[in-house]
């Protein structure tokens, strides 16, 4: 037996219980992986609340984590016990040991360390397909980052940075600010007390930037349309303010014939070829100093809640990391 994190029913943090359960043996295309690390992400907060619902309770949430093979299931042939791996998406991620379909695991080079790899796998492919995939942000453009000190939000500015960007930013706090500002957002806006859309226009002399990434959602969204230029890209990414209210499509012309999308990590990664060029990406841009990971803080997994309640109420910075 070990433990894990379950939810019984959807609710707060306090619906996270430390449970003990079986794991079992590999099955057909299953290793089982003792974790070492288990990454924290938004979605985590989502599938907890009911904001989307899973398959059936109860149910092990968290979607990214990274362990050690203690076994193979019969016909697996690409990984033996001992093999270092990460992976993300892939729900059962709140537990000291799991199983999971070998197809989905990333095998990890010696350099990533275990909780370097549960801190930027999701977070980083996330990054990686809204800037080269969504948008390929280009040399010399300027664009927006919503919530620019989060975990997406810090990996987002760095790259983009790298890629030849001036990085817009927006936090809630002047501590945030300079952790945005150290993460390579050149012009980081206190949201909370400063009036976004104006300073998006003043710093583009009036013309609005091509992107915005926004994952705040509700709260921001309106005002990030503002914030784009004609035929400018509404990238959507997240909720953690709410859920956006349905939009009149009419509004987009009324704005200067924008794009708006509503991405998600698994679209772009669900076949095992762009699973493995994204995390190729992910790690070469990690590697070669253009983005660092910064583990803002550390949990112990049965704090999960605690965990929970600090991403929800705005208190991390950076990634965070859950440690079995
Ligand atoms: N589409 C995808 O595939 C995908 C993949 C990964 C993540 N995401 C999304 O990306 C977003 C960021 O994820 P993350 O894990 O890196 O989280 P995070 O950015 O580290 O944390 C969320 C941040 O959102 C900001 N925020 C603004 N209003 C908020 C509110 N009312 N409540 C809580 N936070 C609020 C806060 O920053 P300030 O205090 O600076 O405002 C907060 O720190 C989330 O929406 C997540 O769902 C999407």
């Amino acid at each position: 037996m070990v433990h894990a994190i379950r939810i019984h029913d959807y609710g707060g943090p306090e619906a996270l219980r430390w449970d003990e359960i079986e794991v079992g043996d590999p099955g057909p295309g299953q290793v089982r992986l003792r974790q070492t690390a288990v990454g924290l992400n938004y979605i985590d907060t989502y599938h907890r609340s009911g904001a989307y619902k899973l398959p059936q309770l109860p149910a092990i949430i968290g979607t990214e984590g990274a362990g050690v093979v203690e076994a193979v299931g019969p016909d697996v042939t690409t990984l033996k016990p001992g093999d270092r791996v990460g992976y993300a998406p892939l729900i059962g991620a709140y537990a000291e040991s799991r199983l999971a379909p070998a197809d989905r695991l990333i095998p990890l080079p010696s350099w990533i360390e275990d909780r370097q790899a549960a801190a930027m796998l999701l977070q980083g492919m996330t990054a990686q397909f809204l800037l080269r995939s969504t948008y390929a942000v280009q040399p010399g453009d300027t664009i927006l980052v919503q919530a620019a000190a989060g975990g997406v939000g810090q990996i987002l500015c760095q790259w983009a940075k790298h890629l030849g960007a001036t990085v817009i930013g927006t936090v809630s706090n002047d501590e945030k600010a300079e952790l945005a500002r150290a993460a390579g957002c050149d012009h980081p806006i206190v949201y909370t007390r400063e009036n976004f859309v104006n300073r998006v226009k003043d710093l583009t002399d009036g013309q609005g930037v091509p992107v915005v990434y926004d994952g705040v959602g509700k709260t921001t969204f309106m005002d990030s349309l503002d914030c784009l230029r004609p035929r400018g890209f509404m990238v959507l990414f997240g909720a953690a303010s709410g859920p956006v209210p349905p939009l009149d499509l009419q509004v987009l012309a009324a704005k200067g014939s924008l794009y708006v999308t509503r991405p998600t990590l698994f679209s772009y990664v669900s076949k095992r070829d762009d699973l493995m060029a994204s995390a190729a990406d992910l790690f070469e841009v990690v590697h070669t100093g253009g983005v660092t990971i910064n583990v803002g803080q550390t949990f112990a997994l049965r704090d999960a809640a605690e965990a929970h309640r600090a991403l929800e109420s705005r208190a991390t910075t950076g990634s965070t990391v859950l440690l079995p």
